[in-house]
């Protein structure tokens, strides 16, 4: 009898042990139940993980203001933090992963451990396939006249719609995007580095035929320059500035960049060999 309690208080232990809570956020136009897959597998693989799927902001709602989304995520993540001391992983599949940086960026005293941007448009999105997807008659060319204004900047792709040929009303007018990435300086810039820099693993994923973050090098801090090649992370300014700490991340090691071909945006957290070759290394 005795035995067999110290057996099961043992395993419990070796449990918590084992693997770190896992937080995950969903993409743009969906909700928690699209990420099912994904945490059914979690569970199964490494039984005893205690997986938070947040169904903040499903369906249409998705849409909303980046930062009133940033806002609510930073509260759930801050309140699923308290009750695991031991540290969290946090998790965001495309949209979900930019808003899931920013409301790392506003916890200055998160014990967020590793976060993992799956596909997600970190450096800005420019192109028409994924603005289709929720605006079918907008064109990316012109998009920037109602993005890049009051009304635009309502919804959560106003945020971080980033055009290469109008960069001067990207700054001016984007409330969003520029700030997190501290290309436009604020009161919280430091705070919004310090958030970064306090991870102990950034891991950042995507790949050439995703089909719908655009450019797709977006997902690593690369982007569009004027002529719409696209410049790698490491020679922008936001790196070799180190603006949001992604250098001191990669000089320490911490900084994990995955290109994986053949992997379409849909398939990043519903294919199972995917998932199980970019996302499970780092959930421990
Ligand atoms: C990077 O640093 C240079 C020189 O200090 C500065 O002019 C520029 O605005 C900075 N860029 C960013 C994105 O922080
Ligand atoms: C800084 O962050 C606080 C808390 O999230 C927010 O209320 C404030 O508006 C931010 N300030 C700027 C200049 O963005
Ligand atoms: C854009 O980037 C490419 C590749 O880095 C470079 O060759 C080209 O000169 C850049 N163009 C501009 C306008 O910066």
């Amino acid at each position: 009898m005795k035995i067999k309690y110290l057996l099961m208080l043992c395993m419990c232990f070796v449990g918590s042990l084992a693997y770190k809570p896992v937080v995950i956020l969903h993409g743009i136009l969906s909700g928690a139940e699209s990420m099912t897959v994904l945490v059914r597998h979690i569970e199964k693989l490494h039984p005893g993980t205690v997986v938070y799927n947040c169904d903040k902001f499903s369906g249409w709602s998705s849409l909303e203001n980046a930062w009133w989304q940033v806002e609510q995520i930073k509260e759930y993540i801050d309140k699923i933090g308290k009750l695991h001391t031991e540290g969290i992983i946090v998790l965001g599949y495309s949209q979900g992963g930019i808003l899931a940086r920013a409301a790392i960026q506003s916890l200055p005293n998160h014990n967020v451990k590793t976060f993992i941007s799956l596909s997600s448009p970190q450096a800005g999105q420019y192109g028409t396939s994924f603005l289709h997807l929720i605006f079918p008659d907008l064109a990316a060319k012109t998009a920037f006249e109602l993005f890049y204004s009051r009304v635009g900047q309502h919804t959560s792709v106003g945020g971080y719609w980033n055009d290469p040929h109008k960069q001067a009303l990207y700054m001016k007018y984007s409330e969003f995007l520029p700030l997190i990435n501290n290309e436009k300086l604020s009161s919280n810039s430091t705070s919004f580095k310090m958030g970064m820099v306090r991870l102990n693993k950034l891991v950042l994923i995507g790949g050439p035929n995703d089909g719908v973050i655009t450019p797709w090098q977006s997902s690593h801090f690369s982007y569009f320059n004027e002529s719409l090649d696209v410049v790698p992370f490491y020679k922008r300014e936001i790196y070799m500035n180190d603006s949001i700490g992604l250098k001191t991340l990669l000089e320490a090691e911490k900084l994990i960049i995955i290109v994986k071909p053949f992997v379409h945006h849909l398939s990043w957290h519903s294919n199972k060999r995917v998932i199980n070759q970019v996302i499970m290394p780092y959930l421990d």
